[in-house]
């Protein structure tokens, strides 16, 4: 796609971080916008600041990307107020730190529920509209954590893998079959959003050093260096080059290289690398990993907002 001037971009989970951004930088493109989130609050005020930056035309909708029937209602929404759609941005996601052992069900539900099923039922049911717009693209969020496994991330890297397989078999699809739409998936690293204060940790973590979890957080977003305006600038960049990937961040572009140098040792490099830290730690009476890669998320407790991509260091 090579402009967006005159396009319509649907955006799921606009109400905040990076689908705030984008819905910014696609209106000041001249791109119509159709916005969608769970948070009413957060969704008003994109809308507000899409009209006050641009004259085109936005529409907002309350939707739970984890429900298919509302996400193909509001697909058909947006082709009949805005007369098509040619980009659906999946951006929506939640976060969440717990062990393996430890992450209760309900969680890892939710969070596949959101970021992989949220990322499939915002495909499906864009699909045929983006086909019939004659110039359509889907972008799907995966993340750094959709290229390599990271400790106290397995509900998240499930199912950030999981879009990353998704989003590249359709884009092989759409090769094979010649449809007027593309595929890009986007692999953030540690972008300043709100990501971190919407996330929830799971006690399991102590068992990787994270205990001190409000500090733990504090560090972990001062040392996000991307802003969710540069971010959105860089994926737009790649949807117009007609990119198969995104990676946005220096972190995320270091690690994807390590995961292809040392694909099947990069794991047990971690382990080791996230041993020494919690002996240290330990050893001098303090466990944060904050500095470190031995737990790669800030965090907070289970009743308050948590944890986030891992900054630079952990690369
Ligand atoms: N910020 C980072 O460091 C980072 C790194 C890698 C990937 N990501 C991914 O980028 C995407 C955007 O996140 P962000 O960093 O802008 O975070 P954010 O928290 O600022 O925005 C996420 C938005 O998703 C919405 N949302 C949550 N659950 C939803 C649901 N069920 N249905 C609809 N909307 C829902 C939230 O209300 C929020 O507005 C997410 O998929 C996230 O996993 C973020």
């Amino acid at each position: 796609m090579r402009s967006f001037a005159g396009k319509v971009a649907a955006i799921t989970g606009a109400a905040s971080g990076m689908g705030r951004s984008l819905a910014l930088a696609l209106a000041r493109r001249s791109c119509e916008v159709a916005l969608s989130d769970v948070d009413e609050r957060g969704l008003a005020e994109t809308a507000r600041l899409v009209r006050a930056a641009s004259k085109v035309r936005v529409t907002t909708k309350l939707v739970d990307v984890s429900v298919e029937s509302a996400v193909r209602a509001w697909a058909e929404e947006v082709a009949t107020e805005h007369g098509r759609c040619n980009l659906i941005f999946n951006n929506a996601g939640v976060s969440y730190a717990a062990t393996v052992e430890g992450a209760e069900l309900s969680d890892f539900e939710r969070i596949v529920d959101i970021d992989f099923w949220g990322v499939v039922h915002g495909t499906r049911a864009f699909l045929p509209y983006l086909r019939s717009s004659g110039d359509g693209h889907v972008i799907n969020t995966s993340s750094l954590f959709g290229l390599i496994a990271f400790p106290g991330q397995c509900t998240y890297n499930a199912a950030k893998f999981a879009v990353r397989g998704f989003t590249e078999a359709l884009r092989i699809e759409l090769e094979i079959t010649g449809a007027p739409v593309s595929a890009t998936c986007v692999h953030p690293g540690g972008i300043k959003t709100n990501i971190a204060q919407a996330s929830k940790v799971h006690p399991s973590m102590a068992a990787l050093g994270v205990d001190d979890l409000d500090e733990a957080k504090g560090r972990f977003e001062r040392a996000f260096r991307v802003t969710a305006d540069d971010a959105a600038e860089q994926i737009l960049r790649g949807v117009q080059k007609d990119a198969r990937r995104v990676l946005i961040g220096t972190d995320a572009r270091v690690i994807d290289l390590v995961q292809r140098i040392l694909p099947g040792r990069y794991h047990g490099l971690l382990a080791r690398a996230s041993r020494r830290v919690l002996a240290a730690g330990r050893k001098s009476g303090t466990t944060s990993p904050s500095t470190t890669a031995s737990s790669g998320r800030a965090s907070v407790r289970e009743s308050g907002a948590g944890a986030s991509e891992p900054s630079r260091s952990t690369a």
